[in-house]
């Protein structure tokens, strides 16, 4: 299995001075950093776009940046964020019209792609496009606030999707999204997960290194 990852989400971070608040994550031991993309549409709540984006990368920040769009529309947005500096995109596929397309648009604009599926959302969307997917996100809680509880039907899910992964005999990260803490980062990495999204768990503390430090701690065990 590939090293396990851990991505910020900077929907809870301070957004007033989001550029040092990044750097203190990422200098406290982050992986990267998770951009939640929300258009007051697909979901009740409306964050940042490109432009916050591309802010990021001027003032120095050379992290991979995951954006998780949760718009809709879906395509028209792409490319601009890949020249905002996005590394990963993924995004609903109940909310593009052809997901194929969507998935082929993110790679040729140099991106890694990846679905997201809701706590309700069925799986069968992967049925054929494994073979252009890098990431699978699942979230855990119902998009479009942070500090939500993690719903635990994720798990059985997360196990569902490792199996599909392993069958597809490709390298595609396995994503958990929505109340990821300390105290259940285990047990979600049992059930197959290896790159987990945490928002409140992080920014709400003081000290982001020993939230990190205590995750990779009960991740190794
Ligand atoms: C919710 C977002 C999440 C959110 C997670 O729609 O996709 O990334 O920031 O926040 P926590 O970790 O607080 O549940
Ligand atoms: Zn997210």
């Amino acid at each position: 299995q590939q090293p396990f990852l851990i991505a910020p989400s900077i929907l809870s971070a301070d957004l007033a001075r989001l550029g040092d608040d990044v750097n203190d994550v990422l200098n406290a031991g982050a992986d990267l950093i998770h951009f939640d993309v929300m258009d007051n549409h697909y979901v009740p709540n409306l964050t940042f776009g490109p432009a916050i984006c591309k802010a990021l990368r001027d003032y120095g920040i050379q992290c991979p940046i995951d954006v998780h769009l949760m718009v809709k529309p879906v395509d028209r947005i792409i490319p601009d964020f890949a020249k905002a500096g996005a590394n990963i995109i993924t995004f609903h596929p109940e909310a593009s019209e052809h997901i194929d397309r969507s998935l082929q648009l993110i790679r040729d604009n140099g991106c890694q792609a990846g679905l997201v599926f809701n706590p309700a959302t069925p799986l069968h969307y992967l049925d054929y496009v494994m073979d252009k997917i890098d990431v699978i996100l699942l979230m855990s809680v119902n998009p479009g606030f942070g500090g939500q509880a993690f719903i635990p039907s994720t798990l059985d899910k997360l196990r569902e999707v490792r199996r599909r992964i392993v069958q597809s005999g490709r390298n595609i990260r396995l994503e958990v999204d929505g109340g990821v803490k300390i105290n259940n980062i285990a047990e979600i990495a049992q059930a197959g997960a290896d790159m987990f999204v945490a928002g409140s768990a992080i920014f709400d503390q003081a000290d982001y290194k020993a939230v990190i430090d205590q995750m990779r701690k009960e991740l190794s065990k």
